[in-house]
This record gives C-alpha cells, structure tokens and sequence, in this order.
C-alpha cells in the first residue's frame, strides 16, 4: 500500500475510504471516561455519573462524536465495574438510572453519542444467577456457567489460564458442589456458558434494556471470548486456542448485530485480541462489529518502521473487506500512557502530542482515553495503594482538573481522599492550567479535531503511506480536491525528513504539534520541504498542490 511521494495513484476503492456523509462513529473521536476516576461529584473520593454530567462540556470541546463509559453497573468492584451483578441498574458509587438518563439527555443536547461497556464473558460472583449456579449441580442456572469436574490428579480440568497473569488457572474449586468454575479473568469473574441459548437471550435483553433507553452503542468487552471450545480441550502449545475465538463466535455477533440493527444508527465496537490481521478483518464484515480494537499496535515498538509496517499490512487486509473502517488508539484504562511508555519527562509529552495527531489523521475513528488530551503521564502508585490485580493503577490516576494549590490535593477531582493518587505534577497537567496555556496539549487536541472535522479529505478521504526515510512516519490523504501530507517523527532528535524529486518545493504548514510551534508562529506559512525540520515526536500536517 506504501507509495513514494510524488507517484500517487489517484484514489483506488479499497484505501478511498467515504468523502460522503459517514455516519456518526466515523465522523471523529469516541473518547472513554473511566467513570471512576474521572470527576467525583459528592465528595467519596470516587467519580460518578453526576461528575461525567458536569464536565460533557469539555469532551465535546475535543470535537467528541461519542463518550464510551467503562462499567457503571452494580458491581461488587472485585475489577472495578467489569465484574458487574447487576446487567440493568447503576451502582450506587457512580447514581441511579435518573442520573444516567439525565446525562444520556444532556450529552444528546451537545451532540455527544453515549457508547456503555457491556461485558458479555463474565459476571460478578456475586450475580444472582451465578448465586443460584452454584447452588448446587441440579439447579435449573448450573448450566448458565462454565463447570467441569476435576482433571485426573484433582486439579483443573485443563491447561486454561486467567487473562491477568497473576491469577494463574483460570479455574476455581468449589468445594461445596466438587466441580471447577471457568473464569477467564479473576476468580471473582466466572464465565458464563454461551452455548446455552437461555444466556444468549439474557444477555441480548440487557442490551434492548439500554437501547430502549437512548445508548447509542456499545464497548463489547472480552468479546472474543463468548466463544470457546465445548469439549474444553487444552489449548496447548501451538494451534488455534480453544479458550477463545471458537468457531462459533461469529454466529453469535451476527445475532447481536441483529438485535442492535432493530434500532436506528447504533454501533458496536469490539475489543479484540484476535490472532493475526486477516482473522481480525473478519469481524468487521458487515454482519458483525462496525468497529474494533487491534491491540497490534499497542504492542509496537517506538518506531517509524514497525508503524508503517503495521499500517500497510492493516490496509492491505482490509481491502478483502467491503467498507471496512478502522480505528486508532494507543491508550485505555488497561495500557501504559504513551507519554510514560515511549520515554519519559519531556520526550515522552512531545510523544503523547505526535500520537494524538496520528490517531485523529490516520484513516479511521480516533478513541481518545480521559487525559490523553492532557498529555498524563501513568501516575506513581506506591505499593500500599495498589488496588488492582493486574497493574493498572497507574493509567486510571483521577483527572486533574484545577491546580492543587488552588483547590487542594484532590485537583478539583473530588474534595474527598482519591480512590487512587493522582499524577504527580497536578499543578502543570491539570485542565486548568492547560486552558490558559495556548501551546499546551489540551489547546493542541482541540485544533487537531476541529481540523479533522472540517476537512473532508482528513476525515473521509483516501490514504497511502509514503516514505520519507526511517525515522519518520508519512501518509498522505486526499478527497475533496484536496491533499494532505501528514508526518510524526520518532526520533529523539531534531530530524529531516527526505523526499523525492517529485515533491513539490514549498508546501503549506497546516498544524505542527510541537509546543514551541503551536502557539502559531508558522502555522499558515509556506514552507521550503529541503529545509523542513522536525522536532521530536513531532507531527506535521502539510497541504499539498492537487496535481492534474
Ligand atoms: C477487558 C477490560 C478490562 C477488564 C477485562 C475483564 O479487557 O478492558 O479492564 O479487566 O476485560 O472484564
């Protein structure tokens, strides 16, 4: 899919993409509030739903399409809200049903889709039915989970492991009923049984349950995982797993697909560990997911290369599937902040400001997750506050918004003591000080989406990685009339990028990302490519001559 500069072809299907109208989670950013750690409106050092309320203003001052609230039912909290015992009520810790639909109303009023994470592998163990499945072997719920008796030495059945690498097998005894529970997280997440059709419909009920209410779409937790092998063989060491992605997993989205398709302009987006590329694009076929997840890319190296590797062989694939659209993220509540993971201090910040532009100008739809638009850092958990069993912490730290020697320690976040510390330097990252600070990365994020959404060419159009040597990342995206040469560095250094000779000599700077830059001094300017030079981390959007 690469191309040299200067030698495009003009729009071919596959990479056109749409210049028309797209619908809403195409059009720009889905951004994730992780409810808990976002704004506390009463005080319990705990976000809530009546602080999401409070603060829609600045999500859709990101040029927002959509919020994606991690888990806010009742849960006993074993894994914050994704070990849920309750699929149709709001935990107390983050209100009620009115407060929800009071939010769902005012993000509507702003324009704003509201997205929920429903989490379809697993329940709490504290779930009524999982209450009454292990109750005994002959209870009309046994089946709703995943039991087996004992391997031959007494131990579990088979070679399964939990997903969180601390936990170990992904089975636990029951001693009362003799039998292991399968669970593909935490002891306290027991998997349910899908392949009995009574929890298909269960589960199908609880997403009408939220769809009759207004959401507008839904995070599928875990999906790949609501299928598994029957016979529980061992996934042993090689060949295709059996905990995950049985065959049986794209019946199953295709009739949740239907079910959402009863109502109007909904979206499903899949969090999706798949094995390989080409097995991915098959859940985006139309019948399943609008969007997924790659974690592919997460996973990447800090490197011009590996990146435009990825994206080629990610546009490669998805021309096998007909209007496939894909989506870009670096960060979530399970993943290091980029500002930390790709260096720290002031590289990692030039960083995290490259990796917002590449994830907005990339073909696809943004996910920006809470304090991305800040630049955080993962904050410093000392041991004695470490809460979870898996090494989050870090990247939930509570949202600064005012500076603490303003407000207190809380940073505007909750005047109580918060559930986990906050990022170390409040003072400088919190909103506050970020909004009067024109150069700063919330400033940034804002012009990279508000560009994104006037530019159809951006937004919709084409797209072809170019070379420009190995330090640099370079694409081009064209529509409209219009073409755009979009750049991220990943050197440490100041670096040139190289072009060809058929590159025009002067181009004009649309948006540079560096904060030096961004105060405008060259924005609008035309600039001589032979002498173009780019900072660190940097992202460079430049506006090209249509030729003929
Ligand atoms: C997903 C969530 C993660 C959770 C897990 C189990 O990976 O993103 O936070 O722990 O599923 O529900």
């Amino acid at each position: 899919m690469g191309d040299e500069l200067g030698q495009l072809v003009p729009d071919d299907e596959a990479a056109a993409g749409s210049v028309g109208e797209q619908p809403w989670w195409q059009r720009s950013a889905v951004y994730q509030v992780y409810p808990r750690s976002f704004a506390d409106s009463d005080g319990d050092g705990v976000g809530d739903l009546e602080g999401v309320r409070q603060h829609l203003d600045h999500i859709a001052s990101l040029g927002a399409e959509a919020v994606w609230l991690s888990p806010v039912f009742p849960s006993p909290m074993a894994d914050f809200g994704y070990d849920v015992s309750d699929y149709c009520d709001i935990d107390p810790v983050f209100g009620s049903l009115e407060v929800f639909d009071a939010l769902v109303g005012d993000a509507h009023d702003r324009g704003l889709r509201v997205v929920l994470d429903w989490v379809a592998n697993h329940t709490s163990e504290e779930h009524p039915w999982f209450v009454e499945s292990r109750s005994s072997r002959d209870n009309p719920r046994r089946d709703w989970y995943v039991w087996a008796d004992p391997g031959p030495d007494g131990g579990p059945p088979n070679d399964w492991t939990s997903a969180f690498r601390a936990v170990g097998p992904a089975w636990t005894l029951d001693e009362d009923t003799g039998q292991y529970y399968l669970h593909s997280f935490a002891p306290q997440q027991p998997d349910l049984n899908w392949d009995n059709p009574e929890v298909e419909q269960a589960l199908h009920d609880t997403v009408r349950f939220w769809l009759d209410r207004g959401v507008d779409g839904l995070r599928l937790d875990a999906i790949i995982k609501v299928a598994k092998d029957p016979l529980l063989r061992d996934t042993g060491a090689a060949g295709l797993p059996h905990h995950e992605d049985w065959e049986t997993i794209h019946d199953r989205l295709a009739r949740l697909r239907q079910v959402v398709d009863e109502y109007p302009d909904r979206m499903l987006v899949g969090e999706l560990w798949a094995r390989d590329l080409p097995r991915f694009v098959t859940f985006l076929s139309g019948t399943g997911m609008h969007l997924a997840h790659n974690f592919e890319l997460v996973e990447l190296p800090w490197d011009a290369g590996a990146y435009r590797d990825f994206i080629d062989r990610f546009e490669a694939e998805a021309a096998s599937v007909p209007g496939l659209w894909p989506c870009w993220f670096l960060e979530n509540h399970d993943l290091p902040r980029v500002a930390s993971r790709f260096g720290a201090g002031e590289l990692g910040s030039r960083r995290a400001r490259g990796i917002l532009f590449l994830i907005h100008l990339l073909r696809g739809t943004p996910f920006v997750y809470q304090g991305q638009e800040l630049g955080l850092p993962d904050a410093v958990v000392p041991p004695e506050h470490v809460v979870d069993v898996d090494g989050r912490d870090p990247e939930r730290a509570p949202i600064p918004w005012e500076r603490p020697s303003v407000v207190g320690p809380g940073a505007g976040f909750t005047t109580g003591a918060p559930w986990l510390p906050l990022v170390e330097d409040a003072e400088q990252l919190c909103v506050a000080a970020q909004e009067d600070d024109p150069a700063s990365t919330l400033h940034l994020t804002r012009r990279i989406a508000a560009l994104r959404r006037r530019t159809v060419a951006l937004s919709g159009g084409s797209q072809v990685t170019v070379d420009v040597g190995p330090e640099v990342l370079a694409w081009v995206r064209e529509g409209a009339g219009e073409r755009y040469l979009a750049m991220v560095s990943f050197a440490a250094r100041q670096c040139r990028p190289s072009f060809g000779p058929d590159v025009p000599e002067e181009a004009d700077v649309v948006l540079r990302t560096s904060p030096e830059r961004t105060a405008g001094d060259d924005t609008g300017a035309s600039v001589r490519l032979s002498e173009l030079v780019l900072e660190p981390g940097e992202g460079v959007l430049l506006r090209l001559p249509v030729t003929g």
